[in-house]
């Protein structure tokens, strides 16, 4: 396969919990997966041949587009761009601190527009996907996670304006919704706590299904709840 038939996808936060599944499932699909994340060698299928892995915060914007230009090198262009990096935890707000802020709207907000603007010239033109991993917490709010709500809604309202702007370029916007994921983030939960959580592979496959329709199709928003209602 040439560079011009190699499906290439970049996936910000591809090596643990739903961007892991993301991957391996483009992986197994034979896509070429370039992987950004601040311990992206520690992916477990690291060593498949088409992949790739660039250890980068995503925080760091020297640092996503140095990555941007060694994907634009060995890759060329990108069909499938997935941000999916972002940390999440409950800030009641009688407590919430400054320095959380800076977190959640750093990696959330920030990482995702600024890798977007870095790998967007590669975005190839009448075919690419963009999809942002976003949350339920970004079409409602939650008692006590208002800094990841506010991030997530941030989120959407760049997401639906970037839907607009590259659509002349016929490159599709997709928002990925879930309800609660059973991920390493929620590895501090008792199994109990987590038995009606989804599974990451099941966000997966319907990521990777839109990823994947014909070009006419677009998958604008993907809202996957859990069965039990809002978690
Ligand atoms: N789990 C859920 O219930 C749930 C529900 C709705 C939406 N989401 C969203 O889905 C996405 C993935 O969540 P998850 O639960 O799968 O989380 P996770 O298991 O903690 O994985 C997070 C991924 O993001 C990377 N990451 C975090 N901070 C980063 C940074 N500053 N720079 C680069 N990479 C960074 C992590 O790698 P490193 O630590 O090596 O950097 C890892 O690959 C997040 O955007 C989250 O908000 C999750």
């Amino acid at each position: 396969m040439n560079q011009t038939t190699e499906r290439v996808a970049v996936i910000t936060g591809g090596s643990l919990g739903i961007g892991e599944a993301i991957s391996t499932q483009l992986l197994n699909l034979g896509w070429n997966v370039h992987i950004l994340a601040r311990r992206a060698s520690n992916y477990v299928h690291a060593d498949h041949g088409s992949c790739r892995t660039h250890d980068v915060d995503v925080r760091d914007l020297d640092a996503v587009n140095e990555s941007a230009h060694a994907v634009a090198t060995s890759a060329g262009h990108v069909d499938a761009l997935i941000l999916c990096a972002g940390v999440g935890y409950p800030t009641p707000i009688r407590s919430a601190s400054r320095a959380q802020y800076d977190e959640l709207f750093d990696t959330n907000v920030a990482g995702s527009i600024f890798s977007t603007q870095a790998f967007m010239p590669l975005l190839r033109d009448g075919k690419a996907v963009v999809t942002f991993v976003s949350s339920i917490a970004g079409r409602r709010g939650f008692a006590d996670w208002s800094l990841y709500c506010a991030s997530k809604h941030a989120l959407e309202g760049f997401a639906a304006s970037m839907r607009d702007e590259l659509r002349p370029r016929r490159i599709r916007v997709t928002s990925v919704q879930p309800g609660s994921v059973d991920t390493p983030s929620y590895d501090h939960l008792q199994p109990e706590d987590k038995k009606e959580f989804m599974d990451p592979e099941s966000i997966a496959e319907l990521t990777v299904a839109a990823i994947q329709l014909p070009p006419q199709a677009c998958v604008e928003t993907l809202f996957v709840n859990n069965a039990v209602g809002d978690l």
